[in-house]
């Protein structure tokens, strides 16, 4: 089937499976970037994915797909802000997903691992870090019950004074947000929205990031 998509792509080119598993790493990479409030990181990996040379036989029809992939990764590179970084993540994740449901093929990520248990913070980040992996392959797939698995974790109690009486109230407004973003994540069918939704969804966790680094939890 792919010999047929592709016909004669594979001789003068790397496997298309390279090719698209560097967009798979080179995209976590960016997300998990903008996740730490990383701008530079970011925006490098955009970067290189703007610059990486795309497969040349691709189908017509997926061309577009292509063209907007690189212009999100190309604004990204260029984006001012942790939002509108986060914004090109999300869209160049729209766009992976795109073509691949135009296409009918691409990645089926394997069975999802458990979420990580534990009351602290760090067991609390790990589970956000869970969610955002889990939605990020709901776009890229593109698959409902993985977006729908990670913003389900993103329910919990949120890390507020009704969970520890000693958090910093700058701090706990983010952590408020990405409930909020939970529930919202859970209402929205369709890609574009859900990558709306989650080009902030990483943003704010950079905010609180880069708020607790300052001090604000301090
Ligand atoms: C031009 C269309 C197109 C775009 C854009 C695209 N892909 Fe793919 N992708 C494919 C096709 C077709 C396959 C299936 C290859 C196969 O079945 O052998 C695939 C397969 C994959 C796979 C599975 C690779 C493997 O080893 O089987 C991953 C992972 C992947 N894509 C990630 C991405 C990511 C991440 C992006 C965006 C940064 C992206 N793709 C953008 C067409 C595309
Ligand atoms: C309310 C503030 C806040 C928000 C919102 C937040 N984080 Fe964190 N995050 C922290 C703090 C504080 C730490 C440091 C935890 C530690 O070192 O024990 C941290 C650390 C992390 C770590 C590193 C954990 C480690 O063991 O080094 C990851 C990964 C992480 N967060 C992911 C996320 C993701 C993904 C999101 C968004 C979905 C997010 N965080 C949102 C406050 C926040």
């Amino acid at each position: 089937m792919l010999v047929i998509l592709f016909a004669g792509s594979l001789a003068d080119e790397p496997s298309i499976h390279a090719h698209m598993q560097l967009h798979l790493d080179t995209t976590v990479r960016a997300r998990d970037a903008v996740v730490r409030g990383d701008f530079d990181a970011a925006r490098s990996e955009l970067k290189a994915l703007a610059e990486h040379a795309p497969l040349k036989r691709v189908p017509p029809d997926a061309r577009k797909y292509v063209g907007a992939m690189q212009a999100a990764a190309k604004s990204g590179a260029k984006a001012k802000t942790l939002e509108a970084v986060g914004a090109s993540v999300a869209e160049v994740g729209l766009q992976c997903g795109g073509c691949h449901a135009a296409l009918g093929r691409g990645p089926v990520f394997a069975d999802a691992p458990e979420p990580p248990a534990g009351d602290d913070v760090a067991a609390h980040m790990a589970r956000h870090a869970w969610a955002s992996a889990r939605m990020w392959e709901g776009l890229v797939q593109p698959a409902d019950d993985r977006w729908d698995g990670g913003a389900l974790q993103l329910l919990e109690e949120p890390w507020t004074k009704a969970r520890d009486p000693d958090v910093d109230p700058a701090v706990a407004v983010f952590a408020e947000r990405i409930h909020t973003a939970g529930v919202d994540a859970l209402m929205k069918s369709s890609d574009t929205e859900r990558a709306g939704l989650y080009g902030a969804l990483i943003a704010t966790c950079a905010r609180c990031h880069r708020a607790v680094d300052d001090g604000a939890a301090d």
